[in-house]
């Protein structure tokens, strides 16, 4: 345990508690960074616990470092600590998508930025796909802005997975289809922007958007019978 109260590397702040994780902000050598740490189901068993965890974390950790071999960008893998469950990641200075998506349905829409942002998105998910790589929880809170370049930057690769079906590709589009239209509305039809992006860095756009159609009228019955 450090006691020094100035010892800056050792410092955490949470700044984001979930049912399965804790993020912290922190420092690594000197470097401002994220601290996400796996925590224990209480009711599993202590040692299958922890095996299932550290395959977890290894399996966020491969993923993201897949995704940034397909050309998207995502935060630096500094450490991983296999006995605290903890993976380090360097710091994104920016503000997510969402937030700023917020601000358009608050201020009015910057229509240059939200293009710009769509073709982005739209361009990484295609990179993804085509590389075989499901993201898997693509919700506006998981893109990330970088504040120097403007280059959008995905995290949160807890849920990935590799798959080359159209089928979890299609699901992977449905599920920020429903969080846009439900978080942000006054974005207007920035899904349909974020899928022309999409249309244009996928190969394999038609088999996956043939999909999406079924995917999206499986969605409809859900919601009339339920
Ligand atoms: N590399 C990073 N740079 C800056 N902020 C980050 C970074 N990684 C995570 N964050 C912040 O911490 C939050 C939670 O991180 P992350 O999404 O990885 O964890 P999570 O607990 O799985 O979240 P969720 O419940 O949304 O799935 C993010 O929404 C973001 O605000
Ligand atoms: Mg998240």
């Amino acid at each position: 345990m450090d006691t020094d109260p100035d010892a800056k590397d050792s410092s955490l702040i949470l700044i984001k508690q979930g049912a399965e994780a804790r993020v912290f902000e922190s420092n690594f050598v000197g470097r401002k960074s994220i601290v996400k740490e796996r925590f224990s189901k209480k009711y599993r068993h202590p040692t299958l616990d922890s095996k299932l965890t550290l395959k977890r974390l290894n399996a966020e950790a491969r993923c993201m470092t897949k995704a940034r071999r397909l050309g998207v960008s995502t935060p630096v893998l500094y450490t991983m600590d296999p006995m605290l469950h903890t993976l380090t990641f360097e710091f994104v200075d920016g503000p997510s998508v969402k937030d700023l998506f917020l601000a358009f349905g608050a201020n009015g829409v910057v229509e240059e930025q939200l293009d710009d942002i769509a073709s982005q998105i739209g361009d990484a998910i295609g990179k993804l796909h085509d590389g075989g790589l499901i993201h898997g929880d693509l919700t506006t809170s998981n893109m990330l802005l970088n504040n120097g370049t403007n280059q959008l930057v995905l995290i949160d690769f807890g849920l990935s997975f590799t798959s080359t079906l159209p089928e979890d590709k299609a699901v992977d589009l449905y599920v920020l289809e429903r969080a846009l239209l439900s978080m942000h509305s006054s974005c207007g039809d920035v899904i349909e922007r974020i899928l022309a992006a999409y249309r244009r860095s996928s190969k394999q756009w038609s088999s996956t958007l043939n999909k999406l159609a079924q995917v999206r009228q499986r969605g409809r019955k859900r919601t009339m019978v339920g």
